[in-house]
């Protein structure tokens, strides 16, 4: 990687949500969510289809701004920053290198047409890397960690399965080093068996890189392998939250409950 990252100390949140809101006209999709992150956490954002997932997910991102509330992220350099006072330069650059987003159409993550080489290329481009070899052999290693057979990285992505989308739309994102990834619905519409190799390999590469990673997710076996711990959606709200063992294993409120024994649709 170009620069020696100075990591905050981990006793330090990473990002804090304060009093998060957000309103559609009359409908309140997200209402006064707080929490915060630690460096290396996992936290899982489960519920029921229109419960505010998203809508939070993008709040958290700085990609819809609040109707209260505020999230402020530690930058690299340990100072805490409000989203909303950062400058389009700055917001770029938590886009480009410190954050990922991990979509769960990869046709929105990817660029469809360009070879897989060059997905994962273009984010070292983005962040002023210029020698041609080494962001070949860069790209190629990361092809490898996600599993992908090297002899396709001068294929298009629209060329590859649903899984190797996902894996490749993972390696484009983890390439810059990021501290922080953001994911919604990472293993949605995939088939059973690829989602639990996707998924083997994403909680690997999550305690290897010690990632911070926010997940969407209606899926609580997502949760369950993935993340340390769950905040639970209704209407907006969040219900309950805690460690994720404790949370599936031992549900205090009975939403909580029903979602756990899957009486609740997905
Ligand atoms: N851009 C928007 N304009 C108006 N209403 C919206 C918009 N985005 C979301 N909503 C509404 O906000 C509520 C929460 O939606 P959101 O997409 O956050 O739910 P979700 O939990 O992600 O659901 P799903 O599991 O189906 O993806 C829903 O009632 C939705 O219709
Ligand atoms: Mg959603």
């Amino acid at each position: 990687m170009s620069e020696p990252v100075t990591t905050p100390d981990d006793d330090q949140p990473l990002l804090i949500a304060d009093g998060l809101s957000k309103n559609f006209g009359r409908l309140a999709a997200c209402r006064d969510v707080s929490f915060s992150l630690h460096p290396g956490e996992v936290l899982a954002i489960v519920g029921e289809s229109g419960s505010g997932k998203s809508t939070l997910l993008q709040l958290l991102s700085a990609q819809l701004a609040p109707s209260a509330g505020s999230v402020s992220y530690r930058m690299r350099d340990g100072v805490l920053r409000d989203l909303a006072s950062l400058g389009e330069a700055e917001r770029r650059f938590l886009f480009r290198t410190d954050w990922g987003y991990v979509h769960q159409d990869p046709a929105q993550g990817l660029r469809m047409a360009v070879s897989a080489g060059a997905n994962v290329g273009e984010r070292l481009m983005a962040i002023g890397w210029n020698h041609y070899g080494r962001i070949r052999d860069t790209a190629t290693t990361w092809l490898e960690r996600v599993e992908i057979d090297v002899g396709r990285i001068d294929d298009a992505p629209k060329t590859y399965s649903g899984g190797m989308r996902q894996r490749l739309q993972i390696a484009r994102n983890l390439v810059t080093a990021p501290r922080l990834v953001f994911m919604d619905e990472p293993t949605g519409g995939l088939d059973v068996s690829v989602q639990a190799r996707l998924l083997d390999l994403m909680r690997n590469l999550v305690s290897e890189l010690n990632l911070a990673a926010i997940v969407v997710t209606h899926d609580l076996a997502v949760a369950r392998l993935l993340s340390h711990r769950v905040m639970v959606m209704k209407g907006g709200r969040v219900i309950e939250t805690g460690l994720t063992d404790q949370v599936l294993d031992d549900p205090r409120e009975p939403y909580t409950q029903l979602l756990v024994s899957s009486i609740l649709p997905p």
